[in-house]
């Protein structure tokens, strides 16, 4: 069976109220999309719940990250099942700005993002989970190792075989992150193609060719259709894009 195409907006800290109206009200007035393409936006958590009522039916309204623990003492955090209890179904786990840290706040190690993705898929959700390299660790040659070693195998670790129906794996490089500076067609294909044939060696035959393997790093309406021709490129993660009507014709390159 085809995989079907994954197109998530991750709107990051962005957004006024104003703003996130418009955007709702641009991609409700947007017309059909491709009946091969899951339509996936992340907003704030903040803007989640007028998001989640004035979006149209046929687009998923993902949070950006969660807790590791479930409902307790635990300052400033979403639970996972909370984010179930709400009626959402999505949540991005280990984006890299997550696992770098900002603002002097420690970052999230692979075990951290693992286990976050553990909890949500138990709580009944579905999980984008980021992976990727920086450029000083593709400069070092060490991409697939980064990416394959160290972030997908924690994951993996975690898993049951079964729970890989709930992963869509998003490739991130950094270096290509809010750069402008999107991987060629052919980098990116390089390493989706490595981690399906690492998910097929890892977990089975049939979960890699099942799971979705998505890109993320500057992707535009300019590139999305050469990329998404890729063997093993089955959407996108969006980041600055996402904010703007382009975030349309990005998902009608997948037709
Ligand atoms: O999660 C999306 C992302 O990190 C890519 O961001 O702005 O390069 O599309 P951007």
């Amino acid at each position: 069976m085809p995989r079907k195409y994954v197109i998530g907006g991750n709107w990051k800290c962005n957004g006024t109220v104003a703003q996130v109206s418009d955007l709702v009200s641009t991609l409700n007035k947007a017309g059909d999309f491709p009946s091969n393409a899951e339509v996936v936006i992340a907003p704030t958590f903040l803007h989640v719940p007028m998001v989640k009522d004035a979006v149209r039916s046929d687009v998923n309204v993902s949070l950006q990250n969660c807790s590791v623990d479930s409902f307790g003492a635990y300052t400033g955090e979403i639970a996972p099942e909370m984010i179930a209890d709400f009626g959402l179904k999505w949540v991005i786990t280990g984006h890299s700005e997550r696992r770098t840290g900002f603002g002097g706040q420690a970052g999230e190690t692979s075990e951290i993002v693992a286990k976050k993705t553990k909890k949500a898929i138990e709580a009944g959700l579905t999980v984008i989970a980021c992976v990727g390299e920086s450029l000083d660790e593709r400069e070092a040659g060490n991409t697939l190792k980064v990416v394959l070693e160290e972030h997908l195998a924690a994951i993996a670790d975690a898993l049951s075989q079964e729970q890989w129906a709930k992963v869509v794996v998003a490739y991130e490089p950094v270096w290509a992150i809010g750069t402008g500076k999107t991987a060629s067609p052919e980098q990116a294909q390089d390493v989706h193609a490595s981690i399906r044939s690492w998910l097929s060696d890892k977990v089975s035959p049939e979960v890699a060719e099942a799971t979705r393997i998505i890109y993320g790093g500057s992707v535009k309406g300019s590139n999305a259709g050469t990329l998404a021709d890729c063997a093993d490129i089955d959407g996108f993660l969006v980041g600055g894009a996402s904010l703007k009507p382009e975030f349309i014709d990005i998902i009608n390159a997948v037709e």
